[in-house]
């Protein structure tokens, strides 16, 4: 019987991670290194990747630094090309990068529409589809993570393209998982509650933010390491089951009822 260590162990894997130059996405990375993956760091700011690459190195991990915006296709494909070079083909990819914006629904830019749908679903989905072809032409399995959030099953005032954007994401992760299952590579999702990043700490650390945890049933935001588990559990062979899923991890916030 597979103790626990084996069961989540990621040696010999390949693990491309988006948006791993801050926040969720940072801490992804350096998780999957320190379980064994070789991990390729996608974002626009090539500083902080490689400033991550050097940290995950000095403990041990292997790690690559690419700077790429999500939302450009060629720099997609190269993202990919580079990652096999250094490490072999791609078999866990965690589709994290996202933005957030706010303001009303009828004061909303269609370009603020566009840039929001575009890279927290339209990007999801190019490179999930780009990982799984590669990984099924090498007639490997894998797991594809896509990180959606709470708001992908209830909605807030003033992040319609956000909320819309990651119902998709749920959505999606089914539709493929359905597609995929089959040829080995599981494709599911995270949808993690309230985090202090860069993405929302003005919000959070202000007023509005202390109205909001209060309503969090356990009592606080969520910290570093809260989301290992969930990543952990559906990147290894732990999760070799499970396919389609989201995983809610939120403090029972979206399960707590307003009024
Ligand atoms: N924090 C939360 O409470 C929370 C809750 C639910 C879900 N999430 C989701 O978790 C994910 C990570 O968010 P976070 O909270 O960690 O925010 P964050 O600290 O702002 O990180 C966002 C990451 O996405 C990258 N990114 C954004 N646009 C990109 C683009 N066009 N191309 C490449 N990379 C891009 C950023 O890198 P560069 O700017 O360097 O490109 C950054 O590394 C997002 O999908 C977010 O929606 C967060």
């Amino acid at each position: 019987m597979a103790n626990a260590s084996e069961l989540f162990d990621l040696k010999g894997r390949v693990a491309l991670v988006t948006g791993a130059s801050s926040g969720l996405g940072e801490r992804f990375a350096a998780v999957l290194a320190a379980n064994g993956a070789a991990v390729a760091l996608v974002a626009r700011r090539l500083d902080r990747l490689s400033a991550l690459k050097k940290k995950i190195e000095a403990a041990g991990g292997r790690a690559l630094a690419i700077e790429a915006d999500v939302l450009d296709r060629k720099a997609m494909v190269k993202a990919f090309d580079l990652a096999e070079k250094a490490f072999g083909t791609v078999t866990i990819l965690v589709n994290n990068a996202g933005v957030a914006h706010s303001g009303r629904a009828v004061d909303l830019p269609e370009e603020e529409w566009r840039r929001v749908v575009g890279t927290n679903l339209d990007a999801v989905f190019f490179w999930a589809q780009e990982a799984a072809r590669r990984m099924l032409a090498a007639k490997k399995a894998g797991a594809i993570v896509n990180i959606a959030s709470v708001l992908g099953f209830g909605v807030a005032k003033g992040v319609v393209a956000y909320t819309t954007a990651k119902a998709g994401v749920v959505q999606l992760t089914k539709a493929l998982a359905l597609e995929l299952a089959f040829k080995g590579v599981r494709v599911n999702a995270i949808a993690p509650g309230w985090f202090v990043t860069e993405l929302n700490e003005e919000y959070l650390t202000g007023a509005a933010g202390a109205a909001v945890k209060r309503e969090i049933p356990i009592g606080r935001f969520g910290e570093d390491g809260d989301l290992d588990g969930a990543l952990l559990l559906l990147a290894s062979d732990a999760g070799r089951y499970i396919a389609g899923a989201t995983i809610v991890v939120d403090g029972a916030q979206s399960v707590a009822l307003r009024g």
